[in-house]
């Protein structure tokens, strides 16, 4: 089956991607007026959806939506769109809808769009090797907990990374380090594994509360805490995270190595956790 004859779900119906159409007075067309997620699924096990669909419960809540399914009918509405036989995620968007003319305003009546698809996971093996990053200063707006579609500073970021031909931007503002374009950020030094603190400059990645269970669960030492540049570029170890990229070593920072240039132990004992997890959770 070619993409644009997958099944996708838009607005209560189940049809073929080519032919999902929406309003151009959609706003999330006009406004990026929306907010989404991405969810894994591993040979059609859903990761840590409770988690993913709260957190979209609390996107929506900050714009001034409510949730339109329970966790059950979510579940329902994306059981046709998994392949048992496949990794995959589902990327999920709900936009506030179309009012009948463009006005930043809005009112409460209008009707969500609500739009659902499946794709494959991308290929990692080549990130796992070892990846290069940049840092660069975040020019995002605040409300970076709000898993909003807005994302036009991310994407330039990213594409920023790419162009260097590097696979993540790393995020920074006022000296401080916040996380990916795309992903959040764990640094290890001298034995402890730091991360940012959960505030409203990053997002609060499932795979971040994952991977800080997995550190937990082992009783290695870790903080939440506020991460310098000049932290992390003497860091034993740099990670990204993510639901689609799951977690990936950073071996080149600003094209230096990071430590000996090498995967360092510790992500190779959260990685292989991390994999366990996801074969049988
Ligand atoms: N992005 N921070 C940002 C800015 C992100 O966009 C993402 C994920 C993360 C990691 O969150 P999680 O572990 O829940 O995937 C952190 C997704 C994958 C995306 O936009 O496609």
């Amino acid at each position: 089956m070619t993409p644009d004859q997958s099944l996708v779900y838009l607005n209560g119906h189940y049809q073929p991607l080519c032919d999902a159409k929406i309003s151009v007075l959609d706003r999330g067309f006009l406004f990026g007026d929306g907010v989404y997620e991405v969810i894994p699924s591993y040979r059609g096990r859903l990761f840590y959806l409770d988690d993913h669909l709260s957190r979209l419960a609390k996107s929506l809540n900050s714009i001034r939506m409510t949730p339109p399914h329970s966790t059950t009918q979510w579940s329902e509405i994306f059981q046709p769109l998994l392949d048992p036989t496949k990794d995959q995620y589902i990327y999920l968007q709900i936009t506030r809808g179309a009012a009948a003319k463009r006005d930043h305003s809005f009112s409460d009546d209008l009707t969500p769009t609500i739009f659902v698809m499946s794709a494959d996971m991308a290929p990692i093996e080549h990130l796992r090797s070892g990846t290069q990053a940049l840092t660069i200063e975040d020019t995002r707006w605040h409300l970076c907990n709000v898993k909003a579609t807005t994302l036009l500073a991310n994407i330039l970021l990213r594409q920023e990374a790419l162009d260097q031909q590097c696979a993540e931007a790393i995020l920074i503002k006022n000296g401080l380090v916040l996380e990916g374009a795309a992903s959040n950020i764990f640094v290890v030094k001298d034995g402890v594994i730091l991360t940012p603190p959960q505030a409203s400059n990053i997002l609060p990645g499932i795979t971040r509360k994952v991977v800080i269970e997995l550190i937990q669960s082992q009783r290695i030492p870790f903080q939440e805490v506020a991460i310098s540049t000049e932290t992390l570029d003497h860091a034993d170890e740099i990670w990204l995270t993510s639901s689609t990229r799951e977690i990936i070593p950073v071996t080149e920072l600003n094209s230096r190595s990071v430590s000996s240039g090498t995967i360092g132990p510790m992500w190779h004992r959260i990685n292989t956790l991390f994999q366990e997890k996801k074969a049988h959770d």
